[in-house]
């Protein structure tokens, strides 16, 4: 494999956004920079979506390598609504199943003057690879990568976790889930840390469970009722099943639901305004009670509308940092 360097920086000589690879040491500032902007892009609902000529000129390349409903479909959506050029690869009728490497692929569509890559891998380094190995003017923005980091969700769920709780210094947030597959517990995580959370409590169910070392200065516990006890925000996830071996023993989903669903008799534990979370595709009735989904404390669909807004001013904010380099 041809590769160029073997390190790439997040951020411009002068601090601006240039990949996004992971939350992870980026500053606050600039976080909240990309919260602001991206709520500068919601709209009430019934109105029309927010447009912008930003991209005009420009071309985003979607290059999905695992599944994706929302964050693939606000990508392409973000980059339209921003006047782009979109490409959105076909992984499966692509020349990469004619074993051609990830980056001959990639300086192949540079040759047709991408500006923005936006990757999701199965394997853990690739959109760092990618981003080492781009022309100076290109971006890369991580859209999923293994179980080690999904910065857009992050960015989204902390857009709304702000919007219903703004000051995160008072908040106790718990994740409940398949915490050690999970790369929007990672993300989340490293975002509330660098927004100044009270406290986070990670609830994994036997064998599910985080290295400790992940998740610095969090609560870890295999008991969600006693977790619930204050909570203001609460996220459920999926078993991510396509990251655990056949031979491993899992929970029935019957007693997944029992022992880990968020159930609408649980959420009475939390404080009574919680919000509750999922980053989707949600298993109703295994990880989350359908009445809970589609209930009064769900913000679910505000988080894929927020992600939407997220996406757009992530595509601005590169663009912007690209032309000032
Ligand atoms: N939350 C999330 O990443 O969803 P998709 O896999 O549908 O993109």
């Amino acid at each position: 494999m041809d590769v160029r360097t073997n390190h790439a920086a997040q951020l411009t000589s002068s601090g601006e956004l240039r990949h996004l690879l992971s939350l992870e040491g980026l500053p606050r500032s600039l976080v909240e920079d990309l919260l602001d902007r991206a709520e500068s892009y919601l709209r009430p609902i019934g109105n029309p979506p927010a447009r912008d000529n930003l991209l005009a000129g420009r071309t985003v390349a979607n290059l999905f390598f695992e599944p994706s409903t929302r964050t693939r479909a606000s990508f392409e959506l973000a980059a339209k609504r921003m006047s782009a050029d979109v490409l959105n690869l076909d992984v499966n009728m692509s020349s990469r199943k004619k074993g051609e490497s990830i980056l001959d692929t990639i300086y192949t569509l540079e040759a047709m003057q991408v500006d923005v890559f936006v990757v999701r891998d199965a394997s853990v380094g690739i959109p760092e690879l990618i981003a080492s190995n781009v022309q100076p003017h290109i971006s890369v923005l991580n859209a999923g990568e293994a179980d080690a980091a999904h910065p857009t969700q992050g960015l989204l769920d902390l857009l709304t976790i702000r919007r219903h709780k703004p000051d995160f210094s008072a908040l106790k947030v718990v994740v409940v889930g398949d915490i050690g597959h999970s790369r929007v517990a990672r993300s989340i995580a490293q975002g509330l840390s660098i927004m100044g959370m009270r406290q986070l409590c990670l609830v994994a169910p036997p064998g599910l469970e985080p290295e400790p070392d992940d998740y610095p200065g969090a609560q870890i516990t295999s008991e969600l009722d006693a977790a619930l006890a204050d909570a203001d925000v609460l996220m459920a996830l999926r078993i991510q099943r396509e990251r655990i071996a056949e031979q491993e023993s899992l929970m029935t989903t019957h007693d997944y639901h029992r022992d880990y669903g968020i159930t609408a008799d649980r959420l009475k534990l939390a404080k009574p305004n919680a919000i509750v979370m999922h980053p989707g595709p949600m298993n109703r009735d295994v990880e989350i009670a359908s009445t809970v989904a589609d209930g009064p404390q769900s913000v679910i669909r505000e988080q894929v509308t927020n992600g939407l807004a997220m996406r757009m001013a992530l595509l601005a904010t590169v663009i912007q940092a690209n032309g000032e380099q």
